[in-house]
Parts: structure tokens; sequence; C-alpha cells
């Protein structure tokens, strides 16, 4: 037997066992990337449009880089964090008072701050998922509580988020035997990728539901503080009861340009804000002391968030109203970067796209366009506004270019 066989034979059956890396999938993310290679090879001269991007376009704010810098050699700041200095936690409190009119959350007890979000998601299931319990998760979506749900042996219920429902999960349709088995409800507003923002109502329905059903609710707010138009910022705790039923994850990533800092929180509910603890506490030893306290700069400064909301607002009119001369059914989102649109049905040729992830594939292979594609509920192509472009005049010569080399394909509607 090879060392590789050796290996292969004691894989764990929630990565696949033995039959790990042997299937013939490849993953939506990893297949655009290839073609972005292929497509690069193909037109040398015709820079990529990469609309397809899921992060910000710019680095952290110089005032908070200016925070680390200063921070990062004190000798204070050399402990393991463990599960987080009180001032950041303080700091979050504030900041969700602030902005989301959350009051009453005590550092000490409703908050803890995470490397990310993501690693947060992914210890929650830990915490509540034996064999065979459920998580109710939305797709098309941020898939880590599902598949961590799955790794500890529990059941993922996908509550498809469709346009005729307005991009909200149908919370009466899951069967009774599903909601029974139930412990997680994971639901995301502003939601990526479909760009809708909650209501108020929604959330209270959301509160209702969880109660008469014993259900714990993970609000993924990683983009709340990111909304446009008439929408305003809205946290799932501002609404009566949650925080009896429920947390909040909030993100640094995208709201101060700091995906790669790695910080977030999650606030709410004492008992499982605590259980998240626990986990954690057995998993990592906490975000580097002057990472966090470049965090509480970043959110006592929320001048810095409205910068880049505004920036974001201006590109996703311009990028809307760009798809819809292209003939695309496109609204500019609610909030997050994202515009998810209804993809092409084919080509002027008569040729029809059998799926999204077809329809992607033929924009770079044949424009030298990415975006992202979702198969999930119906065909549609994510499109990010955090392309590259130095300035509003770029912004509006990148759209122009869009614009030129879509119509050119004539696609169909
Ligand atoms: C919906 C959603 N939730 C969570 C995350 C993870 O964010 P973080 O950088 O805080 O881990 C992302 C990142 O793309 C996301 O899109």
């Amino acid at each position: 037997m090879n060392s590789d066989n050796y290996i292969q034979e004691i894989i764990a059956d929630r990565l696949g066992g033995r039959n790990f890396g042997k299937a013939n999938t490849v993953y939506k993310f990893a297949r655009i990337k290839a073609l972005k290679a292929e497509a690069a090879k193909k037109f040398p001269d015709l820079p990529l449009i990469d609309m397809g991007v899921g992060e910000p376009d710019q680095p952290a704010d110089e005032s908070v880089a200016e925070v680390l810098r200063a921070e990062c050699g004190k000798p204070e700041n050399r402990f393991y964090a463990d599960n987080g200095i009180i001032e950041f936690q303080e700091a979050a409190a504030r900041y969700m008072e602030r902005i989301y009119g959350v009051k009453g959350l005590c550092a000490g007890k409703n908050i803890i701050h995470g490397i990310g979000t993501k690693p947060i998601l992914a210890m929650l299931p830990l915490c509540f998922i034996n064999s065979g319990d459920v998580s109710l998760v939305t797709v098309p979506g941020y898939p880590v509580l599902g598949t961590y749900t799955k790794y500890c042996g529990g059941e993922v219920y996908n509550l498809p988020l469709k346009k005729e429902n307005g991009f909200f999960p149908d919370l009466d349709s899951i069967p009774a035997d599903i909601l029974h088995r139930s412990k997680l409800l994971y639901i995301n507003y502003p939601n990526n990728p479909t760009g809708q923002a909650a209501t108020r109502e929604f959330f209270e329905r959301v509160v209702e539901f969880a109660r008469a059903n014993n259900i714990v609710v993970v609000h993924d707010a990683a983009y709340a503080a990111l909304t446009f138009g008439d929408t305003k910022p809205l946290s799932f705790l501002s609404v009566p009861g949650a925080i009896e039923v429920g947390v909040e994850v909030q993100s640094l990533s995208k709201a101060f340009n700091m995906t790669g800092w790695r910080l977030g929180f999650i606030a709410g509910n004492e008992k499982v804000v605590s259980l998240y603890g626990t986990v954690k506490d057995n998993t990592d030893s906490g975000q580097f002391r002057a990472i966090q306290k470049a965090g509480i700069y970043a959110l006592e400064h929320p001048e810095i968030t409205e910068r880049i909301r505004v920036k974001y607002e201006r590109r996703m009119n311009l990028l809307a109203r760009t798809l819809r001369d292209i003939g695309f059914d496109a609204e500019p989102s609610k909030g997050t970067f994202y515009c998810y649109v209804e993809m092409p049905r084919g080509l002027a040729d008569g040729r029809v796209f059998a799926s999204a992830q077809e329809a992607a594939e033929y924009l770079i292979m044949n424009a030298n366009i990415s975006v992202v594609p979702w198969d999930d509920c119906g065909g549609y192509l994510r499109f990010s506004v955090t392309y590259s472009a130095a300035d509003e005049r770029e912004e509006i010569e990148m759209m122009n270019e869009l614009k030129r080399r879509m119509t050119a394909l004539g696609l169909v509607f």
C-alpha cells in the first residue's frame, strides 16, 4: 500500500471517506478560476472585466492601518487573546446601539469576537447539532453553517429564495417532521447573492416562528451596514424578542474593507453566545489584540463605512442601468455589493443556455467577463460592484465597455 492509499483509507466519512477527491464535480468557483486563466490566454489584448469578486476593491482605511501599526509591537498585545479583549466587546456594543439602535447588549455576556464571521458560523452547529438534527438554511447563499451541520451528522433543509417570494424564505412551507427536528435557522440580510434587505415585519415573523418551534435563529449580518436608497441598516436584534431566540453575526470585512484582517463578532442571546465561547475557546486562541484594537477604532468611526457605502451605491445604480440597457431585468439592490439578475436565455443564433453556469462560462470565454452563476432557484448571474476602477470616470468607462462587449454577443433575454 503506498502512503497515498494509506491516508485515503482513513479519511472521515464527513469528507467523503475513501471517495474523497474522487468525484468528478468541479466546484463552481474553481471552474470559473480555471476558465479565467484560459480566457487570459485567449484574449491577450482584452483586459478581464471581473464582476465576480466577493470582496472589497480597496484596503482598509489608512487611519485603521495606522492603529494597527502603532499597536502591533506593544508588549501588552503579545498574549493569546482567547475569547477576546473586553474593550472590543464594549466597542461592539456601542456600535450596535449607534448604527442599529440595539440597546442593552452587555459586553461580557452578549458579545464575543470571532476571527471573521466564517468561523463563528462554522462553530454554531457544533453547539447544537446532534446526529439527525436539522438546520434550516436559505439558498442560494453562504454555505458554511450548512456544511458544518453536515459535518456534525445533521441535515440541511434548504429554504429557497425565490423571486416570487421577494427573496424571502417561505417559513410556512416547511414540513412538520422537518420542523420537529430543526434546531437552527440561518438567514442573511442584506442577502448574498440576491441583494434583498430584510424588513422589520419579516424579522418579527422570524421571531414568532422561532419561538413557536424552539429554534435558534442565526442572522448573518455580514453586509448589514451596506444598504442603499431608502433601505437603512437593520439588525435582527432590534426586533422585540429577537435576543430570546437568536444571535446576529457582524463582520468588519465588508463594512470596513477588512476582509483579510479577520475580525467579526457574535451578538445576542447570552446562552448561545456563551456556547459559542466554549467551542471557540477550544478551537482558536483569539484574534491578535492589535487587530482587535484597530477594530475598535473602526467601529468608532462609522464615517469609514459611509464612504464605502456611498461609492457602492453610486456603482450599483450605474450597474443596474447598464444591465437594463443590455437587456437584463435589473434593479439596484437594496444592500450588499451584488446585483442579482436572471440569466440571458441564449443567443441570437438560437443557442439556449441550459444553466446560469453555462451562461457565465460563455461570458468568460467569449467576452472575458467574469460573473458568478447561481442555479439553486432558477438561473441567475451575480454581478459585483467591487470591480477595479480608480474613480467615477473609470467606473463609467468600465460600464460602457461591459455594455459594448455584452451587446456584441447578441444575448437574448
Ligand atoms: C453572506 C456572508 N456571510 C459571511 C461571510 C464571511 O465573512 P467574514 O469575512 O466575516 O468571515 C461572507 C463572505 O463573503 C458572506 O458573503
